[in-house]
């Protein structure tokens, strides 16, 4: 059976990377799926944000990166995808999925949407917040991988070089 993993990903955390790793341990195959949120302006581009994902998830043999600018529901049906996994970290982030679990089955009954719950260890651990300590110069390396440290910095670079 094939999962996606859909998010905004900007970037990839290693708390996106744990819940890719559970899902991978599930499912025959995995494809992560960097969409569109309209609701964000993201740092990175979905290419950027497509590479990022794809040199972090390189060691798990059946996982992909695919980008798409439609309905999550639209690339379900094309790639045969049953399965949605999310991954929860708290009550809220609950039910902020739950909407989005609904909405998909109204548009889509036959895709299915699966929680799984992050490793405690990286509960506190968001795309923004990652981003909003690597823009005041603090310590994300223990919260993303190293290709994904190196971006922010090279992205806070420029952010800060245009800011001025
Ligand atoms: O990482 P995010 O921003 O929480 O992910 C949200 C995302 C990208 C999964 C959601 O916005 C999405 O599915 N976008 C694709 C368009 C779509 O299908 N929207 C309806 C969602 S109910």
């Amino acid at each position: 059976m094939i999962a996606l993993v859909p998010g905004t990903f900007d970037p990839i955390t290693l708390g996106h990377v744990d819940v890719v790793e559970r899902a991978a341990g599930l499912f025959d195959e995995v494809v992560l799926a960097v969409l569109a949120n309209p609701g964000k302006a993201p740092w990175f581009s979905a290419e950027e944000r497509t590479g990022l994902a794809a040199a972090a998830l390189a060691h798990l043999s059946n996982v992909r990166v695919d980008r798409f600018d439609g309905l999550l529901v639209q690339l379900a049906g094309t790639i045969g995808a049953r399965a949605v996994v999310k991954g929860l970290r708290s009550g809220a982030d609950y039910e902020y999925e739950r909407a989005m679990a609904l909405m998909n089955r109204e548009l889509s009954p036959l895709v299915e949407t699966v929680f799984v719950v992050g490793d405690a260890r990286l509960a506190h651990v968001s795309s923004s917040l990652v981003r909003e300590v690597a823009w005041f110069g603090g310590e994300i390396d223990s919260v993303v991988p190293p290709v994904v440290a190196e971006a922010l910095c090279r992205r806070v670079a420029e952010r800060r070089a245009g800011a001025s």
